[in-house]
């Protein structure tokens, strides 16, 4: 039984000309393709279908030195934004530096300038217990002594508890906080719970008439212990 090739009425020349990779014949090539099975009077017939399909010419396909090219200039036109805003992303994980030497960093005041020792202490007294910024950004108190000089310790204001912010109580002469009642001494030594702990210590320096904390990881004069918070 001989085998036939049934050819859809509905088919394009286009379409019959379409390759296997999809590429096209040159331009002006021509597809002769006997085809069996049409009708015909008792004998096989043949029909002939042009394929003139559009072809690029050689000189305007990009060689594969453009293509590389054009790829590293997209690659940078992507890249160079993403790294713009990854760089600050990341470096919001990073610790800020202090410009102070050994770990240490310059204690900030409210305002978030550098604690000037000379001008602190022209504005607070002996006795006076302040607010400013310390290691970790942990508010950290700085002590007046009653001969008018920066104690050499900073007292951390975070109560040893729940973490509120203790503040000075100038009447009671303690640290007394606001959330559970716990109570410090002047010097942040605990002395009623629910606290379980003293406030953490840091040495107070001055580097350049700045003053600089760093931290305390010697015994701890208020109770003879290793620092809880080293
Ligand atoms: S957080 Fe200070 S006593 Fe509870």
């Amino acid at each position: 039984m001989a085998s036939t090739t049934t050819l859809s009425t509905a088919a394009t020349p286009s379409q019959l000309c379409a390759s296997k990779n999809g590429m096209s014949s040159p331009s002006g090539a021509l597809l002769r393709k006997p085809v069996r099975g049409l009708p015909g009077p008792g004998k096989e017939r043949s029909r002939t279908i042009t394929c003139q399909a559009t072809s690029i010419p050689a000189d305007r396909v990009p060689d594969m030195g453009k293509r590389q090219l054009l790829n590293l200039l997209l690659l940078g036109a992507v890249s160079l934004p993403t790294a713009g805003m990854l760089i600050p992303y990341a470096s919001f994980f990073v610790p800020a530096g202090s410009g102070a030497a050994g770990g240490g960093i310059i204690a900030k005041d409210a305002l978030g300038n550098d604690v000037i020792e000379a001008a602190w202490l022209k504005t607070h007294g002996p006795g006076d217990r302040t607010l400013t910024q310390g290691l970790k950004g942990d508010p950290t108190y700085l002590v007046v002594e009653n001969d008018r000089t920066l104690a050499t310790y900073g007292i951390n204001a975070v109560c040893t508890h729940l973490g509120c912010v203790v503040p000075w109580n100038t009447a009671e002469k303690k640290f007394i906080c606001p959330c559970h009642g716990s109570q410090y001494n002047n010097q942040g030594k605990v002395v009623r719970g629910p606290a379980p702990l003293s406030l953490a210590l840091a040495h107070v320096d001055i580097d350049d008439g700045k003053v600089v904390f760093v931290p305390w990881v010697e015994t701890d004069f208020r109770t003879g212990e290793a620092p809880w918070w080293a």
